[in-house]
């Protein structure tokens, strides 16, 4: 091989070489890619996380209330019943919904509305809703009471449990008597 032909082989591939650099930029310039502002797909780590710990951890239970119910906003909680009365009655000797009745159950027995077919996971819970037992069971229904049939997804604000408990107390020809100082001081104990 000549050193001509090796020099136009060598001038060629650098040509090439140039040509192919030119029009990578020339289609850079002319399609310029737009900022990916986000990852197009996001990935959802945190959300996979909670969901996981949440299946393996302890439930978690509800802020302590007993406190709260001797000054409790009654009215507020009255309020707070509409989120009930699709599938409850509150007045004395009402039937049963979707739910059973409700009037004066403060410390009565769980599953006493004869009129009501309540789930194996309540009846076999059994005893009295007291106050404490109804602050976890509004709070988380499914989680507090695992099989039960009341589809709802609970209240989350403690004061919100304190004024609905407090009016649902006051639906009583006689209410219950307000926790005492013991029983709030072995709440906010345990
Ligand atoms: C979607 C319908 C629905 C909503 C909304 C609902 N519940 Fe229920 N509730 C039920 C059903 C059904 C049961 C029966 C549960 C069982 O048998 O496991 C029940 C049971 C109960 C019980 C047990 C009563 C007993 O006689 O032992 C209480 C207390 C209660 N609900 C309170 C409430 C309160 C307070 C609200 C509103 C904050 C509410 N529920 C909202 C359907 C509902």
């Amino acid at each position: 091989m000549s050193d001509l032909t090796v020099n136009k082989i060598s001038a060629g591939l650098l040509c090439g070489g140039l040509l192919i650099m030119a029009s990578i930029k020339t289609a850079d310039i002319l399609l310029p890619h737009e900022e990916i502002a986000e990852n197009t797909y996001p990935i959802e780590v945190a959300e996979v996380a909670a969901d996981a710990s949440s299946a393996s951890a302890e439930p978690v239970k509800a802020e302590p209330i007993l406190a709260m119910l001797a000054s409790a906003d009654i009215a507020k909680g009255e309020k707070l019943a509409k989120k009930c009365t699709a599938c409850h009655g509150f007045e004395e000797g009402g039937a049963a919904k979707v739910g059973p009745n409700l009037y004066n159950l403060i410390n009565a027995p769980k599953g006493r509305d004869g009129g009501f077919a309540y789930s194996a996971a309540l009846v076999e819970r059994g005893g009295d809703w007291s106050y404490t037992e109804l602050n976890g069971f509004l709070h988380k229904p499914k989680t507090w009471l695992s099989g039960t049939k009341m589809n709802f997804a609970g209240l989350k604000k403690p004061e919100d449990r304190a004024n609905l408990i407090a009016w649902m107390r006051s639906l009583s020809a006689n209410p219950a008597a307000l926790p005492s100082a013991e029983a709030i001081a072995a709440e906010e104990n345990s």
